[in-house]
Formats: structure tokens, C-alpha cells, sequence
């Protein structure tokens, strides 16, 4: 079994789900590589100090190129904030390492057109996170779609809902300001996830219709003030796709406010044979329609089944953690040539093609007319 040593830069959020992911990798059975957290760099100690528990790690950082000065190091997660993607994507790959990147690869079209053409110049295995499509649930919509049980296809709609922005007293982050999160705002935050199983699927969205929405345009700023807040909050993309010679409606939803949903990824696919729905808000339940005489959704209760078997329980519940694992054991696969058919990460040329939808959506809403991609 072949040995890969990661490092993460940007200790946050993510990166301690990586801490999470990479430290029970003993889960996946009959996997081919084995995988060990040995590296981190964070700006801030506090951040950094919670990974001394981690005992594979033996190289804590503020400067990143320490990190990558690492002969030990194969691999590199970035999970830093947008405006600070393309400089530390560039140097990981400059430095000989391999990439997995956060989304949305880039804060904009250009620096994610950079970062892809340097990923190809640079021979670097590199792929963009997403990775709710590796729960079962999705990973069976997709097949369904795959095996051609939709007939004629009708309509596809994306989503990914959050709700925790409707607190107006919630503090201003780095993620409310275009200045750290990109002038695309919540698509850049929440579009990758919407677009992975389409894209992956071949449709490529060729002209967009966005209605954009800034609701709170400032929030608490910790110190007693306010702070602006310039992103946008909700996107709703209609858009169209090309399928076997007719163009079907794709509507693509990114929602920091959305009423009711922590954190509510779905998707839906309808065909004139068959359709398919499946919602992180039903973790386990997967719904499929077959034409008949009559009008029947059949709901299935699916178990514990991704792309890479685990020592879970089939009968078990998937949850975020999860998802996170199974999109890891897909890169690391992947990258060893061993993903043999299975779904795979976001590609940079993906990720590029998600910034192409963004800033036509962008275009779109400040033109109040669809735009041609
Ligand atoms: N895949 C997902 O589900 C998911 C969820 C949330 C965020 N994200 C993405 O992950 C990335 C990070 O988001 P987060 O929520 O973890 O943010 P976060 O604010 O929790 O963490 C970012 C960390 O990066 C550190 N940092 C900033 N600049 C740095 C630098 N130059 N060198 C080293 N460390 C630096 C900060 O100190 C901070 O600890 C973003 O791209 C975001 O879009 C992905």
C-alpha cells in the first residue's frame, strides 16, 4: 500500500475536517493508499495550537512556504479565504506538490483560468473540492441519470441552502465582503456544490438568466460597530443545456438565506421516463419516479453505500463527515490511477467552466437580460 503525507494550509473550518478525515482513514477497506496528515500552517496560533493533539503532525507553521519547503510533503490542501486562493494554489504547485483546492478555485474567471493553466503546465494532479455528490443518495441520482432511465429530459434543478445569514445580528466575516470573498459572493461560496453532478453529467450550461440578491448590507463588526457587507446573498441561476439536441431547463439555487435550511444540498431531475430527487435534508431517502398507469414517487431508504466501502454499518446513516472522507478517498484514488470508473473531484477545467457560469451570471443580473456562455 502505497503511502501519501498531507499537508493543509488554512487551519479553519476545513481544515480540521481534513484533520477529521485523514485521522480515521482506517474506515475505508481494500483502499489503496494509506494517508497521513504530517503538516499545517495557519496565520493564527490559536489555529495552529489545535492541531498539536494530531500526533502525525509534526511541522506547525505560519508561513506556508515552510510547508512546502517539506521534501516529507506529497500533497497540499488550501483552504484559505478567496482573495488568497490563486497565490498559494500557484506556489503549491511551483513548489512540486499536488493540489487539492477549496472552491471556488480562484476568487474570479481569471484567477481560476491561471490557476487551471497552471496546474496543466505544472503536471500536478489537482482537483477542486466538492463533496456532497459522494453521498449515496447522490451518488444513486447520478447513476440513475447515467443509465439512461430518464427519457426525454425535462428539467434539472441544483441547490444549496443556508439559513444562519438571516440573523442580522450574526458578525460580518471574511465571507460577506467582496474584497476576501470575490464580487461573485454566494456563488462563489455555494455554487460548486450545485454544479459538480451536472457538469459531470455533460451539462454545460450555454446561456443564463441570474437574479442576485444582497439583503443585509452591513453586520456587527465585533468591536461594537458595523461593517459593510457587499456580497451577494442568494443566486438563483436559470439556465440552459443542450441534451440530445434539445435545450433543457437548468436552475441552479445558492441561498445564504434560505428559511429553514442549515445546510440543504439537493438535486432533481425529471424526464419524460423516469425522475429522481435526492436532499441532504432526508439524508437516507431517495426518491425515483418510472412512468406508469399511475403517478407514483417511490421513496427508497438507502444505507451506507459510497463510492469506497467503509467498515460501516450498510444499514448505517451517511452524514457531512462522511461525504468529506469519500470525496478524499476519491482524490487520493484518483491520483494513483485507481479510481477505476468511480466519481471522481472537481476538474480545474470544471472549475474554470463554474467561473464561466458565474461571471455570465454577474453580466446577466447587472444587464437584467440572459447572457450566452
Ligand atoms: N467544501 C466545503 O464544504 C466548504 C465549506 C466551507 C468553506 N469552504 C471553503 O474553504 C476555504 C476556507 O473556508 P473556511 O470556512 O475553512 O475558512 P476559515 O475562515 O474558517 O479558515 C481559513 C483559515 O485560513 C487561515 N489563513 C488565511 N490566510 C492564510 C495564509 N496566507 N496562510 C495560512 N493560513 C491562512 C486563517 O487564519 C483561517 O484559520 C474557502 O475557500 C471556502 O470557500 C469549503
Amino acid at each position: 500500500m502505497s503511502k501519501v503525507k498531507v499537508g493543509i494550509i488554512g487551519g479553519g473550518l476545513m481544515g480540521r475536517e481534513v484533520a477529521s478525515a485523514l485521522g480515521r482513514w482506517f474506515v475505508l477497506e481494500n483502499y489503496p493508499v494509506q494517508a497521513e496528515l504530517v503538516a499545517v500552517c495557519d496565520l493564527s496560533e490559536k489555529q495552529r495550537e489545535w492541531f498539536r493533539q494530531i500526533p502525525t503532525v509534526s511541522l506547525l507553521t505560519a508561513d506556508h512556504r515552510d510547508l512546502l519547503a517539506s521534501s516529507e510533503i506529497d500533497v497540499v490542501y488550501v483552504a484559505v479565504p478567496h482573495n488568497a486562493h490563486e497565490s498559494l494554489y500557484l506556489d503549491v504547485l511551483r513548489a512540486g506538490k499536488d493540489l487539492l483546492a477549496e472552491k471556488p478555485f480562484g476568487i474570479d474567471l481569471n484567477a481560476a483560468r491561471t490557476i487551471a493553466a497552471a496546474a496543466k503546465t505544472s503536471g500536478r494532479f489537482v482537483r477542486c473540492s466538492s463533496e456532497f455528490p459522494f453521498l449515496p443518495g447522490a451518488q444513486r441520482a447520478y447513476q440513475f441519470c447515467r443509465e439512461g432511465k430518464l427519457g426525454k429530459v425535462l428539467e434539472i434543478h441544483s441547490c444549496f441552502h443556508h439559513s444562519s445569514d438571516l440573523d442580522p445580528t450574526k458578525p460580518v466575516n471574511w465571507k460577506r465582503q467582496v474584497k476576501t470573498c470575490g464580487e461573485i459572493g454566494v456563488m462563489g461560496d455555494l455554487g460548486m456544490h450545485t454544479i459538480h453532478v451536472p457538469f459531470r453529467l455533460g451539462w454545460k450550461p450555454k446561456r443564463v438568466y441570474a437574479q442576485l440578491q444582497k439583503i443585509y448590507h452591513e453586520r456587527p463588526d465585533s468591536k461594537g460597530g458595523m461593517a459593510p457587507c457587499d456580497t451577494w446573498d442568494n443566486a438563483m441561476l436559470h439556465a440552459e443545456v443542450e441534451i440530445e439536441g434539445a435545450e433543457v431547463p437548468i436552475r441552479f439555487e445558492m441561498k445564504r438565506l434560505a428559511p429553514g435550511e442549515t445546510n440543504t444540498w439537493c438535486i432533481e431531475i425529471l424526464g419524460t421516463d423516469g425522475g429522481v430527487k435526492y436532499s441532504t435534508k432526508e439524508p437516507k431517502t431517495l426518491w425515483t419516479f418510472q412512468r406508469g398507469k399511475e403517478q407514483i414517487w417511490q421513496r427508497t431508504d438507502l444505507g451506507f453505500h459510497g463510492p469506497f466501502p467503509t467498515i460501516t454499518g450498510g444499514i448505517f446513516e451517511p452524514g457531512f463527515p462522511d461525504c468529506f472522507l469519500q470525496m478524499w478517498a476519491a482524490f487520493l484514488a484518483e491520483r494513483a490511477g485507481k479510481l477505476d470508473g468511480r466519481f471522481g473531484c472537481v476538474t480545474p477545467e470544471e472549475a474554470v467552466w463554474s467561473h464561466e457560469l458565474f461571471a455570465a451570471a454577474l453580466m446577466s443580473h447587472a444587464e437584467k437580460k440572459a447572457i450566452m456562455i
